[in-house]
């Protein structure tokens, strides 16, 4: 079978972004994203316009990756969907609509795990990225999760530990937020950072044993310190934007290599795959880089339509799933909370 073209259609709809990708067996021929702007109003996400928004988007972004694909719908082997985590309204959507279109095409539907995704991004063939090899770190740091865990083959994962209050995406945002940038906060915090200096303010690093992460603490710190700057000077934000940046994203990135590198310590294993939206940070793409020739480490950092929410990444958990015959059956229904295991 896996010298056969298979076409897999990927559907994505868990948070606030509508997205179709077609895949030729692990290579992707098409992408589609449509992000939601509605939400930059209201300083974060709301479910309720994120559903409606994906009901409007889904049929014109479907027809979109097909015909950027260039392949007919009669053309498809299966289609692929994100089952959860995620939002329920939201996955709703991509759900009952893969499910419709699979019963019409009358062929198999695939469900994926978006966090398992988003680690398996790594294996789409393109030559612009490498897929590390069996067994490897994956760090997911998304808007909704942060976690470390050992991936010992396609569908063998274990979470070694993941945060215990905030994710990194949200802190990122919610740091963003005090600043008074508009959502999402953490590409613009990428970009101050990289005009300012990490070390020009202190900010406490949590202690959390083991694994696991916290960072709402961090929220709280930076909002004590903005008040007490600001009663000193009321422009101190807007004087001091590229430093204050700087200094959040530094702490973020000390506070995920410090549990890398325990991560390290405690498996032994020392190739590292990250994914999510938050790898594309600059900050972390750079520190990771580095690591090899620091720490020995050989690095895995996915294209950035890779790491933010797309289908192809749904695609490629689709086509692997595919190749062991896994299909969902067809009354199938959408997990908001969807561990994984
Ligand atoms: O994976 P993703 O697209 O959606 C979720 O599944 O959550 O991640 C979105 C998160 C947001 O919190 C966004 O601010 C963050 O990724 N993000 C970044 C950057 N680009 C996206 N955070 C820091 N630096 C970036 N360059
Ligand atoms: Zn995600």
């Amino acid at each position: 079978m896996k010298n056969l073209k298979k076409y897999i259609l990927a559907i994505e709809s868990s948070c606030d972004d509508t997205s179709a990708a077609v895949l030729c067996n692990d290579i992707v021929l098409s992408n589609v994203v449509a992000t939601q702007q509605i939400h930059e109003q209201y300083g974060g996400v709301v479910p309720e316009l994120a559903s409606r928004a994906h009901q409007q988007n889904i049929v014109p972004v479907v027809h979109q990756a097909l015909s950027k694909a260039n392949i007919d719908k009669k053309e498809l082997a299966a289609i692929a969907f994100t089952r959860g985590p995620g939002l329920m309204g939201s996955l709703l959507v991509g759900t009952s609509f893969a499910k419709s279109l699979a019963i019409g095409l009358n062929i198999p539907l695939i469900e994926v795990n978006h966090m398992q995704a988003h680690i398996l991004a790594h294996f789409i063939a393109d030559k612009d990225q490498k897929a590390p090899s069996f067994p490897f770190l994956a760090m997911t740091v998304s808007g909704g999760h942060t976690q470390i865990i050992l991936v010992k083959d396609f569908f063998q994962m274990e979470v070694l530990g993941e945060t215990l209050d905030d994710a990194v995406g949200e802190a990122f945002d919610k740091s963003a937020k005090l600043l008074g940038l508009p959502y999402p906060g953490g590409p613009l915090i990428d970009s101050h950072a990289q005009e300012g200096n990490p070390k020009a303010f202190l900010f406490p690093k949590p202690k959390v044993a083991g694994l696991n992460f916290s960072f709402s603490g961090l929220k709280t710190s930076i909002l004590y310190f903005i008040q007490k700057k600001k009663s000193e000077n009321p422009d101190f934000v807007k004087d001091n934007l590229n430093d204050i940046c700087a200094s959040i994203q530094y702490t973020i990135l000390e506070i995920l290599m410090d549990k890398l590198k325990l991560a390290v310590k405690q498996t032994g294993v020392k190739q590292i795959a990250i994914g999510g939206g938050v790898a594309a940070n600059s900050g972390i793409r750079a520190r990771l880089v580095a690591t090899e020739r620091t720490m020995g480490w050989k690095t895995y950092i996915p294209k950035i339509e890779y790491c933010t929410d797309n289908a192809a990444m749904i695609g490629i958990v689709g086509y692997y799933k595919y190749l062991q015959k896994d299909f969902a059956e067809k009354n199938i229904a959408a997990k908001a909370r969807y561990v994984l295991e």
